[in-house]
């Protein structure tokens, strides 16, 4: 397989509305980041995604723009912003924007324009509908609560919205509208960027006459019609034109989000000689909490045995014939040492193991701004706290029209609202974790005075320094990037354990997920070797692994020296 600059690179994803607050207007912007950036360069990420920064209403914090040309006004200017680039160029650091085109905010000018009259020269540029029996034209949900239709007084007419009904779906069979999307590439393209993160991505093509759902939740006038809209019949084609019109004039990272996405498919989008992107966000893993065919906030144990078969069947299922993205958090998702870990007494230990997970694994790994810090998961005390468009929607549905428990249904929140990543980045123990001089829009987690990065930076052994360390592994080490990954102990129920293996270079990685304390025993063929340790997060004697009892989420990665026979 070829080798491009960004299989051996690391990613961190930065949500500005929660980095770092320039200005002290409680709001995180771009100047914040800017004077952030040495900080970043000392972690040692070679790529920065930014999550949106075009102008926007913010119903959906960004995610539902305006103006694809400009920079929200509480973010700074487009003069900060080129400030921002240049100085995460001066340190070697790539930057990738955030595309949101399967929709656009209803404040957008071609929205504005559309919804006037039904001969307007954009109505087509989104998805209009005859109400159907005096309702809705069919009975699909939106992601984020209700129908994902909304009427139109105006013209009489519903418009599709999978999100929120200030985010009306582009109507990609339009020509026009994909000329427009690949102009804005381009655009930002040429002022140096280095590739786009494609939000829900395979959500663009919609299968022709927009068939009812089945019912799958009888407690909902509502269904998700993810099969009508997910990885849709044009969806390969219109990539494959982006492809040909933009991304091939460049070298670029690329990474489509991309929810019920399976290996063969992402196959098709990632292969290195026929595909069109780089990698995916697959969620697979995401849904591993969640009980069968419920929303997310029904949550359930999840099982290691589980996390295997999923990470596995990614791993083996891309091997030559595709890339992985590697991520446990990110805007959207809870914190992963809260989730996956354990944030009270193997903090610590836990949110290390978890990094060596992602970054010992095949593909590139994706870090959320404060998991290097391992910040927990917030439980708001009430409702008012909390801002996701989301979470209150949930809310309100749940406790005001479906009865269900107050004290309920903020326990979901705790567990799952996207606020859980979204309090701010944890920067000090001075007042508001040093994120802003004046009151957050969201409030901080009240463990900053503990878990901040002016303590980590000062401590050898944290967190970051860990990730620092794992960082600059993958890029000495190519065994790391291209190694083939193959299971050991496969149905250990505490210990995943892996090797990856890449021309005479082996690596065992072994893993205690669990607060117990197993004991490793390993197959004859790996124990008829020698070994080095390359990282682990609890000091080891060197030596052999085999036999020996590990400690609460210990996490080990050695180096196979070959074989003593
Ligand atoms: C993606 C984004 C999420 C947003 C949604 C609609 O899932 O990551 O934050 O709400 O798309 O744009
Ligand atoms: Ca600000």
């Amino acid at each position: 397989m070829s080798q491009r600059w960004w299989q051996n690179s690391v990613v961190y994803q930065i949500y500005p509305r929660s980095f770092a607050d320039g200005n002290g207007d409680g709001i995180g912007d771009l100047r914040g980041i800017i004077q952030h950036l040495d900080y970043l360069q000392a972690l040692g990420v070679d790529v920065v995604w930014l999550s949106p920064v075009y102008k926007s209403p913010n119903d959906d914090n960004g995610y539902d723009i305006s103006d694809y040309r400009d920079i929200m006004t509480e973010f700074g200017t487009l003069a900060d912003w080129r400030e921002m680039i240049d100085g995460l160029h001066q340190r070697g650091i790539k930057l990738v924007m955030d595309l949101v085109v399967n929709h656009t905010s209803d404040e957008h000018p071609w929205f504005v324009e559309a919804r006037k009259s039904k001969d307007n020269a954009y109505r087509d540029y989104y998805i209009w509908r005859a109400p159907k029996d005096g309702g809705e034209p069919n009975n699909w949900a939106s992601f984020f609560g209700g129908s994902a239709w909304q009427f139109d007084e105006t013209t009489g007419e519903y418009y599709l919205h999978l999100f929120t009904k200030k985010q009306p779906d582009l109507n990609w069979e339009n020509p026009k509208v994909r000329a427009e999307v690949y102009a804005l590439m381009h655009w930002w393209l040429k002022q140096g960027v280095d590739g786009f993160r494609m939000d829900v991505i395979n959500m663009i093509s919609k299968v022709p006459g927009l068939p009812d759902a089945p019912i799958m939740d009888a407690d909902s006038r509502y269904q998700f019609g993810g099969q009508y809209f997910i990885n849709g019949p044009r969806l390969l084609e219109f990539l494959h034109e982006m492809k040909r019109e933009v991304l091939s004039k460049y070298d670029l990272l690329t990474v489509g989000e991309t929810p019920l996405m399976t290996p063969d498919y992402a196959s098709l989008v990632t292969h290195p000689d026929t595909g069109c992107l780089s990698m995916l966000f697959e969620f697979e893993h995401m849904d591993l909490d969640t009980a069968p065919g419920k929303p997310k906030w029904f949550s359930q144990p999840w099982s290691l045995c589980d996390l295997k078969d999923v990470t596995m069947r990614w791993q083996t299922g891309l091997a030559n014939r595709g890339w992985n993205s590697s991520y446990l958090t990110n805007h959207d998702q809870p914190r992963a040492v809260s989730r996956f870990g354990d944030d009270g007494e193997y903090r610590v230990q836990s949110a290390k193991l978890l990094a060596t997970f992602t970054h010992l694994l095949q593909g590139t790994p994706y870090i959320y701004q404060g998991e290097e810090l391992g910040m927990t998961n917030v439980a708001f005390d009430g409702i008012e706290d909390y801002r996701d468009v989301e979470s209150l929607n949930m809310y309100r549905e749940f406790v005001d029209e479906r009865g269900l428990d107050p004290q309920i249904v903020l326990g979901m929140l705790h567990a799952k609202s996207r606020d859980n990543a979204r309090t701010p980045m944890q920067w000090s123990a001075a007042a508001h974790a040093g994120f802003t001089t004046g009151t957050p829009w969201i409030k901080v987690n009240p463990n900053y005075t503990a878990i901040n990065a002016a303590q980590a930076l000062a401590d050898p052994d944290s967190i970051f320094h860990y990730y620092r360390r794992l960082i600059e592994l993958r890029h000495a080490q190519p065994v790391i990037v291209h190694g083939v990954t193959e299971l050991v102990l496969a149905d250990h129920p505490q210990i995943m354990a892996f090797t990856r293996t890449w021309q005479a270079e082996r690596l065992l990685v072994i893993l205690n997920f669990s607060r117990e304390t197993p004991l490793v025993d390993l197959p004859a063929d790996l124990i008829e070797a020698d070994y080095e340790v390359m990282i682990a997060n609890y000091p080891i004697d060197p030596g052999h692994p085999h036999r020996s009892i590990l400690r609460p989420y210990e996490a080990r990665v050695y180096l196979v020296v070959r074989h003593r026979l």
